[in-house]
């Protein structure tokens, strides 16, 4: 039996398919439109197509006894996604119900989802818990909000379980410097500090000093990549054993970072010191976004192993190679 990873050349797709190789046997569905070859693990059944595309699905399913899929595959730019949403809607809901409808027709009924605290929008309250009001104000957290919800209905009426993450901010690279974060054209704080820091950026933009935080600063929870894999894999086998089914859980550190203290700790990491700009707000970001993973640390024990410091320093030498 294998376990079919869609997006498994991405970047939390790729340190997943780390954590499920030599316990498990892996396929990568990947049309390699954000994915990397260079992520993927030698010993994967690599297949380089499209998830919406039926016939490529056929294919999986006919020649790879699949009992599980774990769907990472989506676009995930806010931003991208307010201008083209669009080719939102097409890959990230379009293409997943292709997905489970061919996962039902072939009679696979395990399901991990990666969602995203974009589901819950700008929240009343600073801590965010799965009971926490779904609001989101963009695409790209509709498109994820949309297919949770059809997740939903599907395993009312088919035999398929899900196991829903909502991810806070992914971050970090494996801790034996092979895989990281490599996105064309690169949006993300930590890596932009880090590239600004290596003399690749000429200053650092930072996206508002007027939010009513610590200091100013939007604040985040940063999560490692590697933490994201292994609650993949818990999740996963929680579905085998029964002892989870149809959940939501959210993934973060519980622990909220400024932008300010974030470009700190990278200076510190790094011995450098950055050039900051102070720039206007950005569309759609919520002031403060910080993770309840009682829920998880709960249900299957799932707990971070990474701190920031951490998160940062594998993240540097990571982009230092
Ligand atoms: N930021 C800057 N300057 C930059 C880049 C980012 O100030 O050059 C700020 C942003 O405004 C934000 C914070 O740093 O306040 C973090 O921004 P990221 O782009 O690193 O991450 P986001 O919080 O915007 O996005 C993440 C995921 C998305 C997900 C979102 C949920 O990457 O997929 O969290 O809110 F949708």
């Amino acid at each position: 039996m294998s376990i079919l990873v869609c997006g498994g050349a991405g970047y939390i797709g790729s340190h997943t398919v780390k954590e499920l190789i030599g316990k498990y046997e892996v396929v990568v569905l990947d049309n390699l439109s954000t994915g990397y070859p260079f992520l993927l693990d030698d010993r994967v059944t690599f297949i380089n197509g499209d998830l919406g595309d039926e016939k490529v699905l056929d294919l999986v399913f006919t020649e790879h006894k699949i009992n599980a899929v774990f769907h990472f595959a989506a676009n995930s730019l806010v931003g991208e996604s307010v201008e083209k949403p669009l080719m939102y809607y097409l890959n990230n809901v379009s293409s997943t119900i292709t997905l489970l409808k061919k996962m039902v027709e072939y009679g696979v009924g395990k399901f991990i989802f990666s969602s995203t605290a974009a589901t819950y929008g700008i929240p009343k309250t600073d801590l965010i818990t799965e009971e926490t009001a779904t609001n989101p104000i963009n695409p790209y957290g509709r498109s994820k909000l949309m297919v949770e919800e059809i997740l939903a209905d599907v395993a009312h009426a088919h035999d398929l379980q899900y196991v829903i993450l909502r991810y806070f901010n992914a971050a970090g690279a494996h801790e034996l410097g092979d895989i990281g974060e490599s996105h064309n054209p690169e949006t993300h704080l930590i890596p932009i500090v880090l590239q600004h820091l290596l003399g690749h950026r000429d200053k650092i933009s930072v996206y508002g000093s007027d939010y009513d935080t610590i200091d100013g600063t939007c604040v985040r929870d940063y999560i490692h990549v590697t933490d994201l894999a292994t609650a993949h894999v818990l999740a996963y086998e929680g579905l085998v054993s029964g002892d989870v089914s149809n959940e939501v859980y959210n993934l973060g550190n519980g622990a909220g970072y400024s932008v300010k203290e974030i470009i700190e700790v990278c200076e510190k990491v790094s011995g450098k010191s950055a050039l900051i700009e102070y720039a206007d707000r950005r569309a759609g970001d919520p002031s403060v976004l910080v993770a309840s993973s009682e829920k998880i640390n709960k249900a299957l024990g799932w707990k971070p192993k990474y701190h920031l410091e951490e998160i940062i320093e594998s993240a540097w030498k990571w982009h230092s190679k």
